[in-house]
């Protein structure tokens, strides 16, 4: 990658994705883009353009003025907001995807287009689900992934676009929230963990889903995108994961540094019945083959930066808690 198109910019892994990318490959080289313009740094920070990625012709015009050779494909929605607008789900997930996939074609890039544990549907197995087994998933957003995952094939086999992705697991971070997602509970709780020193969980105790920090998600993006090619047998939808928790192991692990921490339960039924459908546990064993990845961040790793990182960026009238 040298000149790259970043769209959903502004969303939970656009905003952090942007400033890492600007640090690697330098300010120039990055076009953030996404359907709004707001403050954050990564809208700021560097190039940035609003891009409708339902609007085909936008999409290809403004990797054309660019001179992308890889474009990095974020904007869709995630998994409960699909449930609650299944047609837009499937218009923006899939319309995006085709329009990055056509741009792509057109100029000669390199895409990367994420997939989601989603993908994997209440037939796949729950522990160690393989890279290769039952895609029939229950959710809009999961039907959209899976759909994703194949054209992407599809456009790599019928035109030889190097089309690369991963599928992402629960993602934990704290530049932009995330919006509308299952996994979201996860981020909620560190959040609430220092604002007021308890949390409302809205999945149950006992449901492990896989997560992964951000730096970690980020570093696997890049390093999938720069693998030499001749070592990928599969290069779209990898498994990635770098931790399988419950809502429980998440407040254990927040407890060794706030010992007071409370956690509560009050389920959302759609939200939970979402991740009663995805996988306890992904086998990312491939991806470790093929291309060497390795999470930096496991579940107290990923805590203590959490933790340390909103205490230090929430104003002190938002701390209700102290941090050992
Ligand atoms: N984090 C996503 C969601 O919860 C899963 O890919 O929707």
């Amino acid at each position: 990658m040298k000149r790259i198109l970043l769209t959903g910019a502004l969303g939970q892994i656009g905003s952090e994705m942007a400033v890492k990318l600007r640090e690697l490959y330098g300010d120039d080289a990055v076009l953030a883009t996404d359907i709004r313009k707001d403050h954050s740094e990564a809208a700021q920070g560097g190039p940035f353009r609003l891009l409708d990625v339902t609007d085909g012709r936008a999409f290809h015009e403004a990797a054309r003025a660019h001179r992308a050779d890889a474009i990095i494909h974020l904007a869709a929605l995630l998994s409960a907001t699909a449930e609650a607008k299944p047609m837009f789900a499937w218009q923006l997930n899939m319309g995006g995807l085709l329009n990055a996939l056509e741009t792509t074609r057109e100029l000669g890039c390199q895409l990367f287009a994420p997939s989601s544990i989603a993908a994997f549907g209440p037939d796949a197995p729950r522990q160690g689900t393989p890279q290769d087994t039952w895609l029939r998933p229950a959710t809009m957003y999961g039907i959209s992934k899976a759909a994703g995952e194949q054209l992407c094939e599809y456009y790599y086999r019928k035109y030889d676009v190097d089309a690369r992705g991963l599928r992402f697991p629960g993602l934990v971070s704290h530049t932009a929230p995330p919006g509308g997602g299952t996994t979201d509970y996860a981020v909620e709780m560190y959040v609430y963990a220092i604002k007021s020193g308890r949390y409302t969980s809205y999945i149950g105790k006992g449901t492990y889903l896989d997560m992964m920090y951000m730096p970690d998600a980020i570093a696997s993006v890049v390093s999938l995108m720069e693998a030499d090619a001749s070592r990928l047998k599969r290069r779209n939808a990898y498994n990635v994961t770098a931790m399988s928790v419950d809502p429980e192991a998440i407040a254990a692990s927040i407890r060794r540094r706030l010992p007071d921490f409370e956690l509560r339960f009050d389920i959302d039924p759609l939200r939970q019945e979402i991740a009663d459908g995805w996988p306890d546990a992904i086998d990312a064993s491939a991806a470790c083959k093929e291309w060497d990845f390795r999470p930096a961040y496991d579940l107290d790793r990923t805590t203590d930066d959490m933790l340390a990182t909103l205490h230090r960026k929430l104003p002190d009238s938002e701390k209700g808690a102290i941090l050992l």
